[in-house]
């Protein structure tokens, strides 16, 4: 590899690269993708052991500090979390403030961009707490975006419970009656989390470390990357598969003339959930999350056509030639949705979902940055190509 910034700096010369397809941003130890043989690895671990045998916070504690924590120290962040799950009650004046048509990423990433007025002066020199603060309100407040929209009374979190059943009861679970926890339900949506949980120098984490290299603070930043992820070519993909999926069954058109409005480019339309950057082979989350989808559907008792219109279009889109030539294979969002609309969320909280899966890996990201000596402000080049001096008419 090529030190550009040296390069540019000794020549002169200037790198245009849209996209950044080939410029590398920073050096990282956090996760290791090799996108031709399908690899993806954080701190060394391949995804796949760690989606089997692990939790949501044993990932986050390895990605940010990057090892596995001992019994004891992740008894004691699990601890702490539980003991900020709380927003400030002012909060809900915030939200009420809200329309409740609002996009719950909307809610979110304003809800964690207000949260930092709260903390002003505090938690910027205090990066750990931040972090603690950040993980244990975020499932809290989305919580509270999904029940706004529905019109639904907000529960206090109830930290007796493990994060990912806290949540589920918030999202789920009224004041009328106590809530039952799945434990397949838990155990899937755990594991969609941790699949989520890192994927290095992605739209959203780039958003954060720039946002972060400017010294802005963790709230601020990691409110960034909450709405870069919404567009449906990062983390909205997975809200726009489901409304595919669902346009393929309400409009009778058969999958096999869908596949062939997709070849023609016909409106831009887009096989979504399909293709990626980096991985050029599969992508190793989507194995597994293909796998689970059968399980979890098996497991809740649910039969959604929507799934096997899914398989269909794969297995079309596999064999055909377009798809072959330009290397696009299902990524992660392909089948998350109908897993997640199983469990009962609506298609507007995908994409809260992924945020939360995501928020650790941003969190190791912008610290990584942060104690990295050689890190400088943001700043990419352009190469101009607008009009020479003109003169002002009349000067
Ligand atoms: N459906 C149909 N054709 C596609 C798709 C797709 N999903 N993805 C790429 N292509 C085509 C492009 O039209 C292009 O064709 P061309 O050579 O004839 O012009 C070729 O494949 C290369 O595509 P690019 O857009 O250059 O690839 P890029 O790496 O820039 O984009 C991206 C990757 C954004 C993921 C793209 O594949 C896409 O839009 N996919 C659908 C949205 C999606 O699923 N996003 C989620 C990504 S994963 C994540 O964020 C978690």
């Amino acid at each position: 590899s090529l030190d550009v910034s040296t390069l540019t700096r000794q020549t002169g010369l200037t790198a245009l690269d849209y996209g950044f397809v080939n410029t590398a941003s920073t050096q990282s130890e956090i996760t290791y993708i090799d996108g031709n043989q399908g690899i993806l690895r954080y701190r060394g671990y391949p995804i796949e052991q760690l989606a089997e045998n692990s939790t949501y916070l044993e990932v986050a504690w390895l990605l940010i500090y990057g090892s596995l924590p001992s019994a004891d120290e992740l008894a004691e962040f699990d601890e702490k979390i539980r003991r900020h799950t709380l927003l400030h009650e002012d909060l809900k004046r915030f939200f009420s403030a809200l329309p409740h048509t609002a996009h719950p990423m909307s809610v979110l990433s304003s809800a964690v961009s207000a949260l930092s007025t709260y903390y002003e002066g505090t938690d910027p020199d205090d990066v750990e707490l931040t972090m603690v603060r950040l993980l244990a309100k975020l499932p809290v407040i989305a919580a509270y975006a999904h029940k706004k929209s529905l019109g639904q009374a907000f529960l206090y979190p109830d930290n007796s419970l493990s994060f990912v059943d806290n949540f589920l009861r918030l999202n789920f679970g009224n004041m009328a009656e106590p809530y039952d926890i799945d434990p397949t339900l838990s155990k899937a949506l755990d594991r969609l989390l941790i699949l989520h949980e890192d994927h290095e120098q992605n739209a959203s984490t780039s958003t954060v470390r720039l946002v972060g290299s400017t010294g802005a603070n963790l709230y601020s930043s990691i409110s960034a990357g909450i709405q870069a992820l919404s567009g449906p070519l990062h983390g909205g993909a997975n809200e726009a598969v489901l409304q595919m999926l669902a346009q393929i069954r309400d409009s009778g058109e058969g999958v096999g003339k869908f596949v062939e409005r997709v070849k023609r480019k016909e409106d831009g339309v887009k096989l979504m959930g399909f293709g990626h950057r980096v991985y050029k082979n599969y992508d190793p989350r989507a194995k597994i999350v293909k796998q689970s989808a059968d399980e979890v559907l098996a497991g809740l008792g649910v039969a959604d056509p929507l799934l096997d219109i899914a398989k269909e279009l794969e297995q079309f889109a596999l064999e055909d030639e377009y798809f072959k030539e330009r290397r696009l294979y299902p990524n992660v969002d392909f089948y998350t949705g109908v897993i997640y609309k199983a469990m009962g969320f609506p298609t507007r909280m995908f994409t809260v979902l992924f945020a939360i899966g995501r928020l650790p890996g941003w969190m190791a990201h912008w610290r990584e940055m942060n104690l990295d000596p050689q890190t400088k402000i943001g700043r990419p080049q352009q190469l101009y190509v607008g009009e020479a001096e003109r003169r002002y008419p009349g000067v």
